[in-house]
């Protein structure tokens, strides 16, 4: 095991060093920047395509019965971390009717096993993984999907 660990060390130091411009992007006056690092000019963000404001809205309507419903108002101040799940504040159980928010579903309560558990299920607890805020934007790629029957 010792040797395994030594074999790989290198391999991780030397990722971490490549990825460290990455991880690293952020410029000292808090403006945007490429992932390189390189300012990104106000013309650029003010135009079209410039960042969005996530819609703030009542809930939306699902695209089909199996959807994660999408997250209806911005989430940036709302961090989900291993020790702290900000979400849980307004969509518990215990505290979505003072937060006027939906409770979390039932079915998110269930380990992978089946088991029902009293709080969130470890495969439900990072809810961006399925839960996503909307902008107002133009599609990347044109589409022409539909919204399934059951739900029109
Ligand atoms: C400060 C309270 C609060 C926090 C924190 C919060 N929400 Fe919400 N959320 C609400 C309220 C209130 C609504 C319903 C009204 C609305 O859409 O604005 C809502 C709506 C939603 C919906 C739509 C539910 C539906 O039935 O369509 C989803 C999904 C959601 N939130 C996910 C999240 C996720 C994921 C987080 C954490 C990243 C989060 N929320 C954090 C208050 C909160
Ligand atoms: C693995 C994907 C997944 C994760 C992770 C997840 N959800 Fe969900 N969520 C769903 C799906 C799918 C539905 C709709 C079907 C259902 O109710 O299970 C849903 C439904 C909901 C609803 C609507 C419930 C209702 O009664 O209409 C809320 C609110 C919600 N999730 C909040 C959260 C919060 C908060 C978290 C994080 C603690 C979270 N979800 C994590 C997939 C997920």
């Amino acid at each position: 095991m010792k040797i395994r660990l030594l074999t790989i060390l290198p391999a991780v130091l030397f990722a971490g060093l490549a990825l460290f411009p990455y991880v690293s992007s952020g410029s000292d006056d808090g403006g945007l920047v490429t992932l390189r690092g390189a300012p990104i000019p106000e013309s650029v963000t003010d135009s079209e395509n410039a960042l969005k404001k996530p819609i703030e809205s009542l809930p939306m309507e699902r695209d089909f019965t199996q959807q994660p419903p999408l997250v209806s108002h911005a989430v940036d101040n709302y961090p989900v971390t291993k020790n702290f799940n900000k979400c849980m504040d307004c969509h518990s159980w215990e505290r979505y009717r003072e937060a006027k928010a939906t409770k979390v579903s039932q079915t998110h309560f269930k380990t992978s096993e089946g088991q029902d558990l009293a709080n969130i299920s470890p495969r439900r607890y990072f809810c961006l993984q399925c839960h996503v805020p909307q902008v107002d934007a133009r599609p990347l790629v044109p589409n022409d999907y539909e919204r399934a029957k059951s739900t029109r």
